[in-house]
Protein backbone atom coordinates (compact mmCIF):
# COMPACT_ATOMS: atom_id res chain seq x y z
CA UNK A 1 0.00 0.00 0.00
CA UNK A 2 3.18 2.52 0.64
CA UNK A 3 4.28 1.35 -2.68
CA UNK A 4 1.63 2.71 -4.29
CA UNK A 5 1.14 5.53 -2.76
CA UNK A 6 4.59 6.62 -3.27
CA UNK A 7 3.22 6.29 -7.01
CA UNK A 8 0.54 8.57 -6.77
CA UNK A 9 2.75 11.02 -5.19
CA UNK A 10 5.60 10.91 -8.15
CA UNK A 11 3.22 10.79 -10.66
CA UNK A 12 1.25 13.71 -9.22
CA UNK A 13 4.13 15.79 -8.18
CA UNK A 14 5.06 14.98 -12.21
CA UNK A 15 2.31 15.77 -13.87
CA UNK A 16 2.17 19.21 -12.15
CA UNK A 17 5.94 19.80 -12.94
CA UNK A 18 4.41 18.54 -16.72
CA UNK A 19 1.89 21.15 -16.99
CA UNK A 20 3.74 23.72 -15.30
CA UNK A 21 5.99 23.06 -18.38
CA UNK A 22 3.43 22.95 -21.41
CA UNK A 23 0.95 25.54 -20.08
CA UNK A 24 3.17 28.24 -18.48
CA UNK A 25 7.26 27.94 -19.37
CA UNK A 26 7.02 27.09 -23.23
CA UNK A 27 4.42 29.62 -23.77
CA UNK A 28 6.16 32.30 -21.58
CA UNK A 29 9.90 31.15 -24.13
CA UNK A 30 7.44 31.37 -27.18
CA UNK A 31 5.59 34.73 -26.47
CA UNK A 32 7.70 35.91 -23.70
CA UNK A 33 9.64 38.71 -26.06
CA UNK A 34 5.88 39.98 -27.25
CA UNK A 35 5.78 44.03 -26.18
CA UNK A 36 2.48 44.31 -24.48
CA UNK A 37 0.64 47.77 -26.23
CA UNK A 38 -0.25 50.10 -23.77
CA UNK A 39 -3.66 52.11 -22.67
CA UNK A 40 -1.53 55.41 -24.18
CA UNK A 41 -0.38 53.50 -27.30
CA UNK A 42 -3.90 52.47 -27.67
CA UNK A 43 -5.08 55.80 -27.45
CA UNK A 44 -3.27 57.66 -29.72
CA UNK A 45 -5.76 57.72 -32.36
CA UNK A 46 -9.27 58.18 -30.61
CA UNK A 47 -11.98 56.92 -32.78
CA UNK A 48 -15.28 59.43 -34.06
CA UNK A 49 -17.44 58.11 -31.62
CA UNK A 50 -15.70 59.06 -28.67
CA UNK A 51 -15.18 62.82 -30.17
CA UNK A 52 -18.63 62.74 -30.92
CA UNK A 53 -19.34 62.51 -27.01
CA UNK A 54 -17.28 65.56 -26.84
CA UNK A 55 -19.53 67.32 -29.29
CA UNK A 56 -22.45 65.72 -27.50
CA UNK A 57 -21.77 66.28 -23.88
CA UNK A 58 -19.75 69.57 -23.64
CA UNK A 59 -20.48 70.05 -20.45
CA UNK A 60 -20.38 66.51 -18.06
CA UNK A 61 -17.36 65.73 -21.06
CA UNK A 62 -15.28 68.53 -19.89
CA UNK A 63 -16.06 67.96 -15.75
CA UNK A 64 -15.48 64.15 -16.54
CA UNK A 65 -12.10 64.55 -18.38
CA UNK A 66 -10.98 68.41 -17.77
CA UNK A 67 -8.78 69.78 -20.24
CA UNK A 68 -6.94 66.74 -21.21
CA UNK A 69 -5.76 66.55 -24.88
CA UNK A 70 -8.38 64.00 -26.94
CA UNK A 71 -6.14 60.83 -26.73
CA UNK A 72 -5.37 61.27 -22.73
CA UNK A 73 -8.97 61.84 -22.25
CA UNK A 74 -10.06 58.77 -24.60
CA UNK A 75 -7.10 57.06 -22.48
CA UNK A 76 -8.50 57.89 -19.19
CA UNK A 77 -12.34 57.14 -20.57
CA UNK A 78 -10.66 53.17 -21.47
CA UNK A 79 -9.16 52.68 -17.92
CA UNK A 80 -12.26 53.30 -16.31
CA UNK A 81 -14.58 52.06 -18.42
CA UNK A 82 -12.88 48.69 -17.83
CA UNK A 83 -12.90 49.44 -13.75
CA UNK A 84 -16.74 50.28 -14.32
CA UNK A 85 -17.29 47.12 -16.71
CA UNK A 86 -15.42 44.73 -14.01
CA UNK A 87 -17.08 46.52 -10.57
CA UNK A 88 -20.32 46.89 -12.29
CA UNK A 89 -20.07 42.62 -13.17
CA UNK A 90 -21.18 43.17 -16.68
CA UNK A 91 -18.99 40.29 -17.54
CA UNK A 92 -21.53 37.93 -15.51
CA UNK A 93 -23.84 38.34 -18.37
CA UNK A 94 -21.53 39.44 -21.64
CA UNK A 95 -18.63 37.63 -22.94
CA UNK A 96 -15.80 39.10 -24.99
CA UNK A 97 -14.68 36.03 -27.28
CA UNK A 98 -15.76 34.75 -30.56
CA UNK A 99 -15.50 31.16 -30.16
CA UNK A 100 -14.62 28.47 -32.80
CA UNK A 101 -18.48 26.60 -31.88
CA UNK A 102 -22.11 27.07 -32.80
CA UNK A 103 -23.06 30.36 -35.27
CA UNK A 104 -20.30 32.25 -33.20
CA UNK A 105 -18.80 33.41 -35.97
CA UNK A 106 -22.39 34.69 -37.73
CA UNK A 107 -23.48 36.60 -34.45
CA UNK A 108 -20.19 38.33 -33.76
CA UNK A 109 -17.82 38.31 -37.07
CA UNK A 110 -14.28 37.36 -37.07
CA UNK A 111 -13.03 34.97 -34.58
CA UNK A 112 -11.29 36.26 -31.53
CA UNK A 113 -7.37 35.83 -32.02
CA UNK A 114 -4.46 35.96 -29.70
CA UNK A 115 -3.23 39.44 -30.97
CA UNK A 116 -6.43 41.39 -30.54
CA UNK A 117 -5.71 40.90 -26.57
CA UNK A 118 -2.07 41.35 -26.15
CA UNK A 119 -2.50 44.85 -24.73
CA UNK A 120 -2.68 46.37 -21.26
CA UNK A 121 -6.76 46.65 -21.79
CA UNK A 122 -6.69 42.83 -21.99
CA UNK A 123 -4.45 42.23 -19.22
CA UNK A 124 -6.32 39.61 -17.96
CA UNK A 125 -8.96 39.60 -20.46
CA UNK A 126 -12.61 39.95 -19.56
CA UNK A 127 -13.57 36.52 -21.55
CA UNK A 128 -16.62 35.58 -19.05
CA UNK A 129 -18.19 32.22 -19.29
CA UNK A 130 -22.14 33.39 -19.15
CA UNK A 131 -23.81 34.88 -22.16
CA UNK A 132 -27.14 36.48 -21.02
CA UNK A 133 -26.77 39.25 -23.08
CA UNK A 134 -24.34 39.31 -26.23
CA UNK A 135 -20.86 38.90 -26.97
CA UNK A 136 -19.09 42.38 -26.95
CA UNK A 137 -15.87 42.33 -28.46
CA UNK A 138 -16.95 43.66 -31.59
CA UNK A 139 -19.49 46.01 -30.30
CA UNK A 140 -18.30 48.92 -31.85
CA UNK A 141 -20.17 50.76 -33.94
CA UNK A 142 -23.25 49.05 -33.88
CA UNK A 143 -25.19 51.24 -32.15
CA UNK A 144 -25.14 54.76 -32.32
CA UNK A 145 -23.69 56.91 -28.68
CA UNK A 146 -27.47 58.04 -28.08
CA UNK A 147 -28.40 54.35 -28.49
CA UNK A 148 -25.84 53.49 -25.37
CA UNK A 149 -27.16 56.33 -23.44
CA UNK A 150 -31.00 55.34 -23.92
CA UNK A 151 -29.96 51.72 -23.37
CA UNK A 152 -27.72 52.45 -20.15
CA UNK A 153 -30.99 54.83 -18.64
CA UNK A 154 -32.95 52.03 -19.54
CA UNK A 155 -32.61 49.23 -21.72
CA UNK A 156 -36.17 48.15 -22.68
CA UNK A 157 -36.52 51.14 -24.01
CA UNK A 158 -34.34 50.09 -27.19
CA UNK A 159 -34.56 46.46 -26.38
CA UNK A 160 -37.94 45.82 -25.46
CA UNK A 161 -37.35 42.46 -24.33
CA UNK A 162 -34.36 43.17 -22.70
CA UNK A 163 -33.50 41.77 -19.02
CA UNK A 164 -30.28 44.25 -18.33
CA UNK A 165 -30.31 46.03 -15.29
CA UNK A 166 -31.12 50.14 -15.73
CA UNK A 167 -27.38 51.82 -15.23
CA UNK A 168 -28.83 54.99 -13.83
CA UNK A 169 -26.41 56.11 -11.56
CA UNK A 170 -24.40 56.51 -14.74
CA UNK A 171 -25.99 60.12 -15.05
CA UNK A 172 -26.75 63.25 -13.52
CA UNK A 173 -28.15 66.93 -14.37
CA UNK A 174 -25.77 69.54 -15.76
CA UNK A 175 -27.81 71.64 -13.71
CA UNK A 176 -28.49 70.10 -10.27
CA UNK A 177 -31.21 72.19 -9.58
CA UNK A 178 -33.22 71.56 -12.15
CA UNK A 179 -35.32 68.63 -12.97
CA UNK A 180 -35.49 69.16 -16.36
CA UNK A 181 -35.24 65.85 -18.38
CA UNK A 182 -32.73 67.99 -20.86
CA UNK A 183 -30.25 68.32 -18.65
CA UNK A 184 -30.00 64.53 -18.04
CA UNK A 185 -26.36 63.41 -19.55
CA UNK A 186 -24.38 60.56 -18.97
CA UNK A 187 -21.47 61.44 -16.18
CA UNK A 188 -17.84 60.52 -16.04
CA UNK A 189 -19.29 56.76 -15.40
CA UNK A 190 -21.04 57.04 -18.28
CA UNK A 191 -19.14 58.39 -21.11
CA UNK A 192 -16.54 56.30 -19.63
CA UNK A 193 -18.49 53.02 -19.77
CA UNK A 194 -19.76 53.89 -23.58
CA UNK A 195 -16.32 54.89 -25.22
CA UNK A 196 -15.45 51.43 -23.42
CA UNK A 197 -17.60 49.56 -25.48
CA UNK A 198 -17.65 51.93 -28.54
CA UNK A 199 -13.82 50.88 -28.25
CA UNK A 200 -14.37 47.21 -27.65
CA UNK A 201 -13.41 45.56 -31.25
CA UNK A 202 -12.79 49.12 -33.34
CA UNK A 203 -9.61 47.61 -34.44
CA UNK A 204 -11.32 45.27 -36.30
CA UNK A 205 -11.97 47.16 -39.82
CA UNK A 206 -14.74 44.67 -41.30
CA UNK A 207 -16.81 43.74 -38.54
CA UNK A 208 -20.05 44.67 -41.11
CA UNK A 209 -18.88 42.42 -43.34
CA UNK A 210 -17.89 39.76 -41.05
CA UNK A 211 -21.25 39.76 -39.25
CA UNK A 212 -24.21 37.81 -40.98
CA UNK A 213 -27.09 36.52 -38.60
CA UNK A 214 -30.27 37.83 -38.46
CA UNK A 215 -32.13 39.62 -35.29
CA UNK A 216 -31.00 41.98 -32.57
CA UNK A 217 -27.04 41.69 -33.91
CA UNK A 218 -28.20 42.85 -37.46
CA UNK A 219 -30.77 45.46 -36.42
CA UNK A 220 -27.11 47.11 -34.60
CA UNK A 221 -25.78 47.91 -38.06
CA UNK A 222 -28.78 48.89 -40.09
CA UNK A 223 -31.76 50.44 -39.49
CA UNK A 224 -34.30 48.01 -39.01
CA UNK A 225 -36.43 46.77 -41.92
CA UNK A 226 -40.28 45.95 -40.81
CA UNK A 227 -40.87 42.60 -43.07
CA UNK A 228 -45.02 43.58 -43.60
CA UNK A 229 -46.22 40.96 -45.39
CA UNK A 230 -48.73 41.35 -48.08
CA UNK A 231 -52.28 39.67 -47.04
CA UNK A 232 -52.76 37.25 -49.84
CA UNK A 233 -54.73 38.14 -52.45
CA UNK A 234 -57.96 36.70 -53.22
CA UNK A 235 -58.76 36.33 -57.39
CA UNK A 236 -62.71 35.68 -56.97
CA UNK A 237 -62.10 34.23 -60.74
CA UNK A 238 -59.89 31.46 -59.55
CA UNK A 239 -61.60 28.16 -58.76
CA UNK A 240 -61.60 27.52 -55.01
CA UNK A 241 -58.93 25.83 -53.31
CA UNK A 242 -60.27 22.84 -52.27
CA UNK A 243 -58.57 23.20 -48.65
CA UNK A 244 -61.51 22.07 -46.58
CA UNK A 245 -60.36 18.85 -45.75
CA UNK A 246 -63.59 16.66 -47.46
CA UNK A 247 -61.54 16.02 -50.67
CA UNK A 248 -64.92 16.58 -52.51
CA UNK A 249 -63.53 18.96 -55.19
CA UNK A 250 -64.36 21.60 -54.04
CA UNK A 251 -68.28 21.13 -53.89
CA UNK A 252 -68.67 21.83 -50.32
CA UNK A 253 -70.79 24.25 -48.71
CA UNK A 254 -67.81 26.05 -46.95
CA UNK A 255 -65.92 29.04 -48.74
CA UNK A 256 -62.29 28.85 -48.10
CA UNK A 257 -62.97 30.95 -44.86
CA UNK A 258 -64.98 28.44 -43.43
CA UNK A 259 -68.18 30.39 -43.50
CA UNK A 260 -71.01 29.60 -45.49
CA UNK A 261 -71.68 31.75 -49.24
CA UNK A 262 -75.65 32.20 -48.06
CA UNK A 263 -75.48 36.08 -47.29
CA UNK A 264 -75.50 36.81 -43.64
CA UNK A 265 -78.74 37.92 -42.52
CA UNK A 266 -76.73 39.79 -39.90
CA UNK A 267 -74.73 42.30 -41.88
C1 LIG B 1 -28.37 40.62 -16.14
C2 LIG B 1 -27.50 40.51 -17.26
C3 LIG B 1 -26.82 41.76 -17.81
C4 LIG B 1 -25.94 42.60 -17.19
C5 LIG B 1 -25.49 42.57 -15.73
C6 LIG B 1 -25.49 43.52 -18.18
N1 LIG B 1 -26.09 43.25 -19.38
FE1 LIG B 1 -25.73 44.21 -21.13
N2 LIG B 1 -27.17 43.09 -22.03
C7 LIG B 1 -27.87 42.08 -21.45
C8 LIG B 1 -28.83 41.56 -22.40
C9 LIG B 1 -29.82 40.43 -22.14
C10 LIG B 1 -28.67 42.29 -23.59
C11 LIG B 1 -29.46 42.11 -24.91
C12 LIG B 1 -30.71 42.96 -24.89
C13 LIG B 1 -30.38 44.43 -24.91
O1 LIG B 1 -29.89 44.95 -25.92
O2 LIG B 1 -30.60 45.07 -23.85
C14 LIG B 1 -27.61 43.25 -23.33
C15 LIG B 1 -27.13 44.14 -24.27
C16 LIG B 1 -26.04 44.95 -24.08
C17 LIG B 1 -25.43 45.77 -25.10
C18 LIG B 1 -25.89 45.87 -26.54
C19 LIG B 1 -25.33 44.69 -27.31
C20 LIG B 1 -25.69 44.69 -28.78
O3 LIG B 1 -24.78 44.45 -29.57
O4 LIG B 1 -26.84 44.96 -29.10
C21 LIG B 1 -24.39 46.42 -24.53
C22 LIG B 1 -23.43 47.38 -25.19
C23 LIG B 1 -24.34 46.02 -23.14
N3 LIG B 1 -25.36 45.12 -22.91
C24 LIG B 1 -23.41 46.47 -22.23
C25 LIG B 1 -23.45 46.17 -20.88
C26 LIG B 1 -22.59 46.78 -19.89
C27 LIG B 1 -21.50 47.79 -20.19
C28 LIG B 1 -22.95 46.27 -18.69
C29 LIG B 1 -22.42 46.63 -17.32
C30 LIG B 1 -22.47 48.02 -16.94
C31 LIG B 1 -24.01 45.30 -18.92
N4 LIG B 1 -24.28 45.28 -20.26
C32 LIG B 1 -24.58 44.53 -17.94
C33 LIG B 1 -27.71 41.61 -20.17
C34 LIG B 1 -26.92 42.19 -19.21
Amino acid sequence: MERFSFVFLVAGLGFFALAFVVSAWVPMLEFGELSVESIEELAADPPQSFLDLKDQYPVAYKKAFGDQDDSAAFADALRTGRKIYIGEGCWHCHSQQVRPVGSDEERFGRLSYPEEYNNEMNYPPIWGTRRIGPDLIREADKHSNDWHVAHFWHPPDVAPTSVMPSYRWFFERDDPDTEVDESLTPNRKGLSIIAYVQWLGSWQDNRRETIHAAGSIDRAFDPPVEHKEEPPKKDDNEPKKDDDGFGDGGDDPFGDDGKTDEPDPFE
